[in-house]
Formats: structure tokens, C-alpha cells, sequence
């Protein structure tokens, strides 16, 4: 069956009719939530992306021929019903439901199609895996949860553009099909038939073209902007993302600071009705490492980082000793009242920050009556083993946790380790939004692997003033004009002031390693660009996907988007990536080497 909608006018959408419709006709249309047959009453729930609202058909009243159409009807068939609104007897009444004082007496009902059962049921709680829910994404989106997500992020969309159009930015669309220029994550890559052997590379961000419509004097950009990184999949990483991305003239830090702060203030108001306190907490990259560990601190909570290093230093603990040694450092974290946990706990505490590279974790506990407990006890003599429980101002019942390493290590360890604490002891809640700003990156990394110092951020961003000197002295300690703006431990959004003089950008370039010829192949076009008077310039962009994750409480950026792809980069319900025909590699003049393409092929399946 599939009957057409001819002559019949959708009047409202199910979850508007509502009590001050009652004795009125309405016309609505949607999928069966559910049938309940009561003999001689059948009541649909009818669904659209409002939601809810019932229809009865009662046996008695109803012509004959749609009562025994009612009876055919099952779940998620489609249906346009005319009916008289009505209210619901006093009994009848669901408050659980929007539409729950009324139900349509149907006195038409077509059945526009059917539907096989589906794979899931189309309701918020169910147990299925992802797998199976993305290959059948269209119907996972039916789902009030999904839909909602979709909602907000499309009115999160809408509240940044009229934020932004309002503060004078053009709205301009960059190529797709862009030069590749890889640095940071791998490049797409989509292969030229017209030049055969040529790539383009699709844009891990309009970084480039956006500094250039600085120089064509536009003044104010920004962008709902498609980015493609071919990097691993997270829970807050997707090779195919979203970036609201801006670039602003004739500013400075401060003024992308305070636009973009008032941008969150105002999409956080208007769609969540949440007031962020302006202006945003800012903190230097050193701090965030001292005492987050990260540079993306959730500052939620505190269990903060403590430097001990001054306090075990002398002693002949050959762990402690050997890491200070090495230039690295002894800090700890005083978990709070967590000193009554099972030491099979503490042990997968420990375990827990070998995968951070750490090579262990000390600990002591603080018993109830002050005494101490502790695992390198040993080490130390009772006067030094309480200095350090004084110095993480630790009382009866603490957990004090320690870890010695290079620098970098104990970082990222204790700094996933607190994250790890928060979340068995439940301290943050996903409605308290705590934003923040870490400044000062530095400019520069050494990497151990290419034996070169690579981008922080990336290569047009500006050294501070302040550190021009050590370009040349000690370039690994020049800061940057960089800045990120964090959420709840999470880096929603990034950018920098970018370098506009020819002498510094060229020095950059050198520190990184690229030869004159090399920066002229890869980014001439800006660089010839930059002939022609270029104002000063920076911007920032955001993760939309993630900003949507943060807002809706979202477990990763996959459920804020409409079509994911899951861990392997793939798309179980296109089955992307796929092969081709011969014919479309042949045009393309590609072949493969069926050495290589197994060797690839076998790799990805260790992985
Ligand atoms: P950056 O690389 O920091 O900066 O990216 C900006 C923001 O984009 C989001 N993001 C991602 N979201 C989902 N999946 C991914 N794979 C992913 N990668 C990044 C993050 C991040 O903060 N052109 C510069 C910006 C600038 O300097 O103006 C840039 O792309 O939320
Ligand atoms: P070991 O002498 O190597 O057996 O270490 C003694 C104790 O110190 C063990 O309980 C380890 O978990 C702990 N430990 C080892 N390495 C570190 C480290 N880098 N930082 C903190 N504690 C460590």
C-alpha cells in the first residue's frame, strides 16, 4: 500500500495541537510510535520531529473502511489522519505527554507507506550497538534523543551567524578542492583527471585562504567551514569535522578574546539559557601544565598538580632520584578522601598511568588517625614522609598519588589521572559550564621523530613580542600569540595572531626547517600574497561538533552529527570508502601495487 496525500493539506505539526484546538478539524502526518488495539478503539501514537500526539479511531463512530485500515497499521508505517481535535476523559489523561490533555478522532486516515520492522526500537533507552545504529542512521535520528542533537545544533548555527553578521563579519565559502600543504595531521587526497598524477588536497582548515582574504581586505571573515583530517578517530575527533571558523584585521589578542567570549556568552544564553560570567578566566600554558597537567584543564574541580620535587630531592629513593636527575620533576595529587580505597583500586590506579608512559605511581595513604601507609615507606624516613603529606596538605583519609618522570610524563599522567578520579568520584557535573582561555603556547616542539622543531599551532602564528630576541637564542622557548579557548577539559576552540612580516615568517620557516625553495613550493602563493600589504591579522576557529557534544551532554562529537563515521573512518551505511571500477581509475591513471596494497592492507588489520 501506498496511498498519496492528495486532497489532504498537513494542517499542524502533531506536538502543536494542543487544548485550545478541541472541536476543531486538523490534518497531521508522521510514522506509528506504537498501536494499542482495545477492542473496539484503536489508538495510534503518531510521531513527526515535534513529537507526539494520539489518534483514536473508535470502532462505533468511525467509517468501517478506516477502522479496518487502523487495524493493518503497525509501527513506523507513515499516515496522514483528518480528524476533530478532542479532549481526553479525566482518566485518559498522560502528563508525561506534551500532547497528553487531547487525542484526533480520526474521520480520515491514509496509509502513505509501510514499514518493515525495524532493527531497533525507535525510542531513547535501548541497548544497540553503535555499529548497527549508524548503519541505520535515518532511523537512529527518529530517535527524540538524535533529533534533538540535530535541533540544537541547528539553532546553535543560526545563533552564531546573526552573532556574527551583527559584529560585521562576511559570511565567504573557501575551495574544497584545495593545494595540499600537510602539516599536523595527514591530508585527503583526491586525484586529478585532467592532471593526471595531481592531487588536490582537501583543506584541513580554510587556514590559508582565510589569511588571504585578509589580505583582499575583507576584514572581517567567518565560515561554517567542512575540514578533513586524516587523523585517529576519538570520541571528540572525526576525519570529516565542522569549524566555525573567523579571521579579523587590524586586532590584537584582546579584541578576538572578547568577540569570541561574547559570542559564547550569547549562544549559551540564548540557546541554553546559561550565563557565562565575562571575562573568561585566563591562564598561561605553564600554569595550565603545572597545575592541570594539561593544557585543556577542567577546572571544574581541583585535585591540583603539586610540585615535591624540593621536597624528596636529597633523599634515596633511586626512582625519585634518577627522574630529577634526568631534569624531570616529582609532583603528586591529593585525591580527597580517597584513602579508604581497596588496594586492589590503588593498583589499577597505577596500572592506569602506565598507559600515560608513566613508570609507576607512589602513594601514601593518610589513615584515619593521622598515621601513614605507603608503599615506598621504606625509602623514607617517617620526618620526610610526613613533609610530603604537609606539602600536599594532606589529612586523615587522603590518597596522595605520585609520579617521577620526565616532565611531559608526570604531566600527562597525573593530569589523565585526575580526570580519571573525577570521574569514579562523580566531583563535575555536565550543566556546570566552566570556560577558560590558556594563553602563551609555546611557539615551537621539538620532534623527536622528524628531528625537527614543528608548529605548535601552525606556522603563520606569531611569536610574542616579548620573545622575538629568542628566535635566534633558544627557540624553543619563544611563546606564542596563541591562544584556546577551553570547556569542561575539552579544547573547543584555537587560534593565534598570525606573523605578517615577511622577515619573521621567513625565520619561522628556517626553524622549521624548510628550505627557501621548500616554503616558496608549498606556500608561495601566500608569501607572494604578503607582498601587497598585508594587515595585521589573526582569528580563531571552534569545533562546532564539539561545542554541540559539550551542550547536549553528548558521550562523543558522533552523536551531534548527522552522518558520522566510526572508528576505522569508514561509514556502515555507505560502506565508504569503497572500491571503484576500473574504468574511473584508469581515467584517472591510477594503478595499484599489489605489494604495497597488501602490506597497507595487512598493517591496518594488526592495527
Ligand atoms: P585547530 O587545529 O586548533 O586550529 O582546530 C580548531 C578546532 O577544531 C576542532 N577540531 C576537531 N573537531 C573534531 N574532529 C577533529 N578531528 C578536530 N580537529 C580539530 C577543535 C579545535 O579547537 N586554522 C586553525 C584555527 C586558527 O588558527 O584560526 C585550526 O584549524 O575544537
Ligand atoms: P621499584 O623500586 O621500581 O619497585 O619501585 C618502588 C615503588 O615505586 C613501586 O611501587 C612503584 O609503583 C613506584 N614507582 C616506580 N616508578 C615510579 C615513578 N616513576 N613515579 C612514582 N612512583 C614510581
Amino acid at each position: 500500500m501506498g496511498e498519496s496525500i492528495t486532497g489532504l493539506k498537513r494542517s499542524h505539526m502533531c506536538c502543536h495541537v494542543n487544548e485550545t484546538m478541541i472541536g476543531q478539524e486538523v490534518t497531521v502526518m508522521g510514522w506509528v510510535q506504537r498501536r494499542r488495539d482495545l477492542g473496539q478503539l484503536i489508538f495510534i501514537a503518531l510521531r513527526d520531529r515535534t513529537g507526539l500526539v494520539q489518534i483514536a479511531i473508535d470502532g462505533n463512530t468511525a467509517p468501517k473502511e478506516i477502522f479496518e485500515k487502523a487495524e493493518t497499521v503497525r509501527s513506523e508505517y507513515t499516515l496522514a489522519v483528518r480528524g476533530i481535535v478532542t479532549a481526553r476523559t479525566e482518566g485518559n489523561i498522560n502528563p508525561n505527554m506534551k500532547t497528553g490533555k487531547i487525542e484526533i478522532i480520526a474521520s480520515e486516515l491514509r496509509i502513505l507507506s509501510e514499514s518493515e520492522t525495524t532493527p531497533f526500537q525507535i525510542e531513547d533507552n535501548i541497548t544497540v550497538k553503535d555499529d548497527l545504529r549508524l548503519k541505520y542512521r535515518y532511523l537512529d535520528l527518529r530517535r527524540p534523543c538524535q533529533l534533538k542533537n540535530i535541533v540544537l545544533r541547528h539553532q546553535v548555527v543560526q545563533a552564531l551567524r546573526s552573532f556574527l553578521n551583527n559584529e560585521g563579519f562576511l559570511e565567504i565559502e573557501t575551495p574544497i578542492l584545495g593545494k595540499s600543504t600537510p602539516e599536523g595531521a595527514r591530508d585527503y587526497l583526491v586525484p586529478s583527471r585532467v592532471h593526471p598524477g595531481n592531487f588536490y588536497g582537501l583543506p584541513q582548515s580554510p587556514q590559508l585562504y582565510k589569511q588571504l582574504l585578509m589580505v583582499s581586505g575583507m576584514d572581517r571573515y567567518y565560515q561554517i567551514a567542512k575540514c578533513f583530517r586524516d587523523e585517529d578517530l576519538r570520541a571528540d575527533r572525526q576525519p570529516e569535522f565542522t569549524q566555525v571558523d573567523m579571521e579579523l584585521s587590524f586586532i590584537d589578542v584582546d579584541d578576538i578574546m572578547d568577540i569570541n567570549e561574547r559570542l559564547m556568552q550569547k549562544v549559551f544564553k540564548d540557546i541554553m539559557n546559561v550565563d557565562v560570567q565575562l571575562p573568561l578566566q585566563r591562564m598561561t600554558y605553564k600554569e595550565a601544565m603545572e597545575r592541570f597537567g594539561s593544557d585543556k584543564p577542567d577546572v571544574r574541580f581541583g585535585m591540583e598538580l603539586v610540585n615535591i620535587s624540593d621536597v624528596v630531592a636529597g633523599t634515596d629513593f633511586v626512582v625519585f632520584k634518577s627522574a630529577l636527575e634526568a631534569g624531570g620533576s616529582v609532583r603528586a595529587i591529593n585525591a580527597k578522601g580517597c584513602g579508604s580505597f581497596p588496594r586492589k583500586k590503588i593498583d589499577s590506579l597505577v596500572e592506569f598511568v602506565k598507559t600515560y608512559r608513566a613508570k609507576g605511581l607512589a602513594w601514601i595513604v593518610v589513615n584515619e588517625d593521622g598515621s601513614l601507609k605507603s608503599q615506598i615507606a621504606k625509602f623514607f624516613t617517617p620526618e620526610k614522609l610526613q613533609e610530603i603529606v604537609d606539602k600536599m596538605e594532606g589529612k586523615p583519609g587522603d590518597l596522595i598519588l605520585i609520579c617521577a618522570d620526565k616532565d611531559k610524563v608526570v604531566f600527562d599522567s597525573l593530569g589523565a589521572l585526575r580526570l580519571e578520579l573525577s570521574k569514579m568520584l562523580e566531583l563535575t557535573r555536565p550543566d556546570d559550564f566552566r570556560f577558560l582561555w590558556i594563553t602563551e603556547f609555546p611557539m615551537l616542539e621539538w620532534d623527536e621523530e622528524e628531528n625537527r622543531y614543528v608548529a605548535v599551532h601552525h606556522p603563520f602564528t606569531a611569536p610574542m613580542d616579548e620573545d622575538l630576541e629568542l628566535l635566534d637564542t633558544d627557540p624553543g622557548a619563544v611563546r606564542a600569540k596563541a591562544y584556546d579557548i577551553v570547556l569542561n577539559g575539552y579544547e573547543l576552540g584555537g587560534g593565534s595572531i598570525r606573523i605578517h612580516r615577511r622577515d619573521i615568517q621567513q625565520k619561522m620557516f628556517e626553524l622549521l626547517g624548510f628550505t627557501q625553495e621548500d616554503a616558496q613550493e608549498r606556500f608561495g602563493f601566500l608569501l607572494d600574497a604578503f607582498k601587497y600589504g598585508v594587515p595585521p591579522h589573526g582569528g580563531l576557529a571552534f569545533g562546532l561538533d564539539r561545542i554541540i557534544m559539550l551542550m547536549s551532554n553528548a558521550p562523543s562529537i558522533r552523536d551531534v552529527i548527522a552522518f558520522p563515521k566510526v572508528k576505522d573512518a569508514s561509514c556502515p551505511m555507505t560502506d565508504a570508502p569503497n572500491v571503484v571500477d576500473q574504468k574511473q581509475l584508469d581515467e584517472l591513471a591510477i594503478c595499484f601495487n599489489e605489494e604495497i596494497l597488501k602490506a597497507a592492507a595487512a598493517e591496518t588489520e594488526e592495527a
